[in-house]
Order: structure tokens, then C-alpha cells, then sequence
């Protein structure tokens, strides 16, 4: 585990947790054990009081921290290989793990730029591991049923639809304090929407063109490059040439009193249908005295992550930010031991042939992610409303500014 932080402790540790309790199983690997051995963090605080805890004494592992805790973590002789550090410190840690021929799964957004992602594709292939990413959001049953009934031709031919996604300021003003410094809530949030959309209404279609605008002034100056909140709109075209445009609001300066703790909601329009979906408001709204909204929530998701006391009397924390990890070692465990050695090159490119996590399909949304952070630098800079266009005659990412004759290339191969 590299990085160890506010993710680790929501959806990983009740990973490892449970599977200290059995193995994984299927029939054709037979029990597959999943231990967590080591760690890598900045100060490795936070692991040491995890191991302290009655829980983390039940998974000992190594901890450790400082400039040399990722080298140290590969060289212990761990098998996989999960990287939840800020999103502008994925690459290092993804690229140096995958070279020692570790699988990997990293936290969205999986990188920032389209270099990053084809050097890490390129080094998966050569040394023969997966290289995948969370969007945990394609495991939430509402989500399932989106693209199956788009897939199925229930909900036919998307043409526009928005998408919010509100974090408080604790996590602004808290939580990622030590990073936030010149970065934007829509790198970091957006990209469960992008995904989402890519992967729903897709692959029968082209990402055509990216723009973002936002605001600033409560993070960090006014004129700074550390940004409140983001408006970012995508645009992709069908293979009839009709456009698609989808816009995704995002910011990390909501209220904390704020009655779920993150504000999510989307609308998708068809040719035939709308779809519209609340994330918190499935139906639960509890109130507890001086417990509601802080450490409990009004209108929860226990459809995320929960954790329960069970029918059949056992404790557990369960969901599909949970699940979406466990498939990743479902994934890995498929691969070594699925079958014969012999066999396993086929295994491995079955697993790598699945778009949903696999680094080889997330093309789209780090070419978006990479034009966004583009714009947003501009704007700061003060050309703000520029727009990247994909695959264009220029280039396959390409930034034009408002009155200025000469493009920028961010990247020149195609998207
Ligand atoms: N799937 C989700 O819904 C979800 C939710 C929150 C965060 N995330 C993602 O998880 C990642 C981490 O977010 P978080 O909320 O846990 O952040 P955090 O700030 O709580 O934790 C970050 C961790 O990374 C460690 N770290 C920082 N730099 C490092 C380095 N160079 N080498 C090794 N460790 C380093 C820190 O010590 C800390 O343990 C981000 O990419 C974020 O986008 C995903």
C-alpha cells in the first residue's frame, strides 16, 4: 500500500481486513490468500497507530516512511502493488512498482498526463502485470443498470447531461491541506463522472473536444492557481456526427454542515429518456440528536460504504468502494494462479482487455484530465476560456487560447 491516507482507511483496510477473515475463492484458483505486508507514506504516522489498533495488530505488516519508503516497500517482496497517494504523486510511485513487476492499482484519477499513461501501458506490457484504476463508481447497481439499459438499446443515443459533485471544505481546508497548493477539485472528483460517461455511453464514439472554467479566492488568493471549484464541459461525437455535451461541476468548498457528506447528482438525456440520479437521496434520511450531520449523515449512501451488523450475526463493512477493490485481486489472483503457467500470458491479456479498469482504456479521461489541469493553468495565468480539442489536424490534444494564432500541442499522438 503507497500512501496510506483518508482512501486507505475507507475502502482498503475493510479489504485487507476481510480477508484476513478467509480467502478469496473461485474455482478455478482455489483459495487465494490477500495479506497487506507493507506500507509506504510520507511519515508513516498514521500506519504506526493503525498497526497499534486491535485491528491492525490482526494484520502486521511493514510500515515504511520517508524518501526511500516506495523503494523499500518493492524491495520486501510484495506481489501487487496499490497507490493512493494525491493525484500529482500517482506516476512515480505506479511507474517504479510496475518496473519491479508488481501488478498495480492506482486511485483515480490513474495519472495526469497521456505520457505518463502510455509509459506506464508500455512497461505493464513488457513486464507482463496489470496496471489498473478505481472508478468505483461503475460498481454502484444505479450505474450498472445505466449502461446496461444504454448497451441494450433501452435508452437510446445520449445527447447531453450534467453531473455534480460537492466535497466540503473540511477537505479542502483539512484533509488535503498538505497538497492542495495549485491543484483543483475537478482532477480529483470529475474523473468518477468522466469515467462514468466514457465508459456508459461508449466505445462507439470520439471524445472531440474539452472546456473548464472555475473560481477561486476561498482555498487559496484570488489570482492564485489553487481553484474553489470547476465547471468542466466535454464534448463527444456519435459515429452519425450528432454531438454529445456533458457538463461536470465540482468543487471542495461546500458547507460542512452540509446534510450528506458529499453532494452528488446526475442527469443523462436520450433521444428517448431522461435519467435522473441522486447519490445520498436513495430513500434513507435519518436524524440523531447532536449526532446528525456530523459523524452521521441525514440522507446516507450505505450503498458506497457501510458497515453493518449483519443477519447471521457477524460485523462487516461492505459496498461498492469496497468491492471494486477486491475485484482488482479477484483480477490479479485469476492471472497467477487461473490456470496453468503456460496459459497464463492469455489470462493476463483477458484481464488487460477489460475496459473499465484497465490503464490501456483510460485514454479518454486522462486526455481530459491533462486539458483541464492545461486550461485551468492558463486561466490562472491570465488567459482564461481556452479549449482542447482531441484528434484534431494539430495534434491529438491540442490548447487553443482566445486570440492567439498558435496552438499548443500537449500531445501529438492520437488520443
Ligand atoms: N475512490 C475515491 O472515491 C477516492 C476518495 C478519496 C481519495 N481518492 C484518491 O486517493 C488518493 C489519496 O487520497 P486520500 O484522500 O487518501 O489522501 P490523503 O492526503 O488522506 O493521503 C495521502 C497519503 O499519501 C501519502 N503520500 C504522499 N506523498 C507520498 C509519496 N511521495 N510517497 C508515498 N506516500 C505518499 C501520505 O503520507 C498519505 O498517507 C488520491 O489520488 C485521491 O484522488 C479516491
Amino acid at each position: 500500500m503507497i500512501g496510506f491516507g483518508m482512501i486507505f482507511d475507507d475502502t482498503y483496510r475493510p479489504v485487507f481486513e476481510a480477508q484476513t477473515d478467509g480467502p478469496l475463492y473461485s474455482r478455478l484458483t482455489g483459495p487465494v490468500d490477500v495479506r497487506l505486508t507493507a506500507a509506504a507514506s510520507r511519515t508513516g504516522i498514521r500506519a504506526a497507530r493503525y498497526l497499534a489498533s486491535p485491528a491492525g495488530r490482526r494484520v502486521p505488516f511493514a510500515n515504511f516512511a520517508g524518501p526511500n519508503a516506495t523503494a523499500n516497500l518493492l524491495a520486501s517482496g510484495v506481489d501487487a502493488v496499490c497507490v493512493a497517494t494525491p493525484d500529482d504523486r500517482h506516476y512515480d510511485a505506479a511507474r517504479a512498482a510496475i518496473n519491479a513487476g508488481k501488478h498495480v492499482l492506482i486511485e483515480k484519477p490513474s495519472v495526469l498526463a497521456l505520457g505518463e499513461l502510455d509509459e506506464l501501458n508500455r512497461l505493464a506490457s513488457e513486464r507482463g502485470v496489470l496496471a489498473k484504476v478505481v472508478y468505483h463508481k461503475l460498481a454502484d447497481p444505479d450505474h450498472k443498470k445505466l449502461r446496461t439499459l444504454y448497451q441494450d438499446g433501452v435508452l437510446s443515443h445520449v445527447n447531453s447531461g450534467y453531473c455534480s459533485l460537492l466535497e466540503p471544505k473540511s477537505i479542502s481546508g483539512g484533509q488535503f491541506a498538505e497538497w492542495i497548493a495549485g491543484r483543483n477539485p475537478a482532477t480529483y472528483v470529475a474523473v468518477h463522472y468522466l469515467k462514468l460517461i466514457d465508459f456508459s455511453f461508449g466505445p462507439n464514439w470520439v471524445l472531440d473536444r474539452v472546456s473548464a472554467t472555475g473560481q477561486r479566492g476561498l482555498v487559496g488568493p484570488a489570482n492564485g492557481s489553487t481553484w474553489d471549484s470547476v465547471q468542466l464541459q466535454i464534448v463527444y461525437r456519435h459515429p452519425d456526427a450528432r454531438e454529445a455535451a456533458f457538463d461536470v461541476h465540482t468543487s471542495w468548498v461546500t458547507p460542512d454542515n452540509f446534510p450528506g457528506y458529499v453532494e452528488q447528482e446526475v442527469q443523462f438525456r436520450f433521444d428517448n429518456a431522461v435519467w435522473s440520479a441522486h447519490q445520498r437521496k436513495r430513500g434513507v434520511e435519518l436524524t440523531v440528536e447532536n449526532r446528525t450531520p456530523g459523524e452521521l449523515k441525514y440522507t446516507p449512501n450505505y450503498h458506497y460504504n457501510g458497515t453493518f451488523l449483519e443477519p447471521w450475526g457477524e460485523r462487516s463493512q461492505r459496498g461498492y468502494g469496497i468491492e471494486i477493490i477486491e475485484r482488482f485481486f479477484k483480477e490479479v489472483a485469476f492471472v497467477e494462479y487461473g490456470g496453468s503457467p503456460d496459459q497464463r500470458p492469455a489470462r493476463l491479456a483477458q484481464m488487460r482487455a477489460l475496459a473499465y479498469n484497465d490503464l490501456s482504456a483510460d485514454r479518454n479521461c486522462v486526455a481530459i484530465v491533462q486539458a483541464l489541469e492545461a486550461i485551468l493553468a492558463r486561466a490562472a495565468g491570465g488567459a482564461p476560456g481556452c479549449v482542447a480539442k482531441v484528434n484534431g489536424p494539430a495534434g491529438g490534444l491540442v490548447l487553443y487560447e482566445p486570440g492567439s494564432a498558435k496552438p499548443l500541442v500537449l500531445y501529438e499522438g492520437r488520443v
